[in-house]
């Protein structure tokens, strides 16, 4: 359940990056290759900011009843319920929308490509599918295709429902985590863009004020914390009002600070006992201290290795150090039963997240 909540947020997070991470081709990952239609695999630029929106006029358009067309800009305020049918001109064009779409495998979406266009057609479009959706040239030279980034177009499109004044999310109560370094998103969006939000903190109750400098607002986006402190740990929720109707409340979000520096694992290693004879059951503790959401991989060199079995047992938790930090607590255990002469020596852990890895030994000697 924790590693789906976190797998949601990289995710979202992602999404939130660079609001493009599918092709035509609709799939679940979200890596640096992606498949273009044909099945191809291509190498992906990153975006560069300032070709976001393209240049010149935007291709992408809505459909509208009776055959009119209605070119997209930034923002579009759309009616859930009806249809959504968008165009992009070309023979080879990439879409990108709302990963909830993509998560949740969704028969209302479908992409046609044809010669001179492609089709985007959104059946009964609701408040969740509210987000990015962009489009842009494939430019192929022999098999190597890319992302024609002067020839992107992305419009946000707001589903606004009266009813869902926020995005509904899948998840009822999610993390955030608060680093120091960097800015943190209290991931509460909108679905009308006059809606007016604030951020609140459940106890003792109070309200966040937005300024522009170190709390903002961005109706797309959420809440963005700017060098969030320690201070803003625990559960807020967002309220918003419109002219109409009455305020509502987002779901909740669990703020936690997280202070370990991202970096290679901070790794220890013990052996029990302390002292060991031919016969005694032995456990050798790998353990790493670091970031909620960081996983680690652990990987064991011995020296009855390949010759005899042993047990491993990797485990993960999260504690909280005093009130205010959270870390992880990553173990491996290896036991090993009943030592005999070709069990002493060098037991080394290898423990790997994806910033580095980080190797250390202990020897088991006998006495
Ligand atoms: C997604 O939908 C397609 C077609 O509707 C189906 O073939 C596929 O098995 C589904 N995948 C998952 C993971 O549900
Ligand atoms: C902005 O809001 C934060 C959080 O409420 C507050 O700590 C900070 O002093 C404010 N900054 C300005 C310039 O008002
Ligand atoms: C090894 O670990 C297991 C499981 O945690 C425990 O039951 C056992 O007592 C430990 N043995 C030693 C020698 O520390
Ligand atoms: C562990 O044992 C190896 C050889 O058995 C030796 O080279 C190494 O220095 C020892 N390390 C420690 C920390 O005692």
């Amino acid at each position: 359940m924790k590693l789906w909540v976190v797998l949601c947020l990289a995710l979202l997070w992602v999404e939130l990056q660079n609001g493009d991470c599918q092709q035509v081709k609709r799939r679940k990952d979200v890596g640096e290759n992606r498949i273009r239609p044909g099945g191809k695999r291509v190498k992906m630029r990153h975006p560069k900011l300032k070709d976001a929106g393209g240049k010149g006029q935007s291709l992408l358009t809505q459909v509208l009843d009776k055959g009119r067309f209605l070119r997209l800009g930034q923002t579009t305020t759309l009616t859930p319920g009806r249809t959504m049918e968008l165009r992009c001109k070309g023979n080879s064009i990439g879409w990108s929308y709302p990963t909830y779409l993509d998560t949740f495998n969704d028969s209302r979406l479908s992409i046609k490509q044809s010669d001179k266009y492609s089709q985007l057609i959104l059946t009964s479009p609701s408040a969740a599918d509210t987000g990015p959706y962009s489009c842009w040239v494939v430019v192929c030279d022999g098999t190597e295709c890319e992302k024609d980034h002067d020839r992107t177009h992305v419009s946000y499109i707001y589903f606004t429902d009266k009813d869902n004044l926020f995005v509904p999310s899948a998840i009822h109560f999610e993390i955030v985590y608060l680093r120091p370094d960097r800015p943190a998103v209290v991931p509460c969006r909108v679905t009308d863009p006059e809606a007016v939000v604030s951020l609140h903190r459940e106890v003792p109750p109070e309200e966040i004020p937005s300024n522009d400098t170190l709390v903002t607002y961005d109706p797309t986006k959420g809440f963005i914390l700017q060098n969030p402190s320690l201070e803003l740990q625990g559960v807020f929720y967002c309220k918003a009002v419109t002219t109409r109707g009455t305020p509502q409340i987002s779901t909740k979000y669990q703020l936690l600070y997280v202070e370990v520096p991202s970096g290679p694992p901070f790794v220890s290693l013990e052996s029990s006992p302390e002292s060991v004879r031919g016969g005694d059951n032995v456990n050798v503790t790998c353990t790493v201290l670091g970031e909620p959401e960081v996983d680690i991989s652990f990987i064991w060199m011995y020296p009855g290795q390949d010759h005899r079995p042993v047990h491993i047992h990797n485990s993960w938790r999260l504690v909280n150090r005093g009130l205010s930090h959270t870390t992880r607590v990553s173990q491996s255990v290896m036991t090993i039963e009943d030592m005999e002469t070709i069990d002493f020596g060098s037991y080394i852990c290898k423990a790997k997240n994806q910033h580095g890895e980080t190797i250390v030994a202990t020897n088991i000697s006998s006495n």
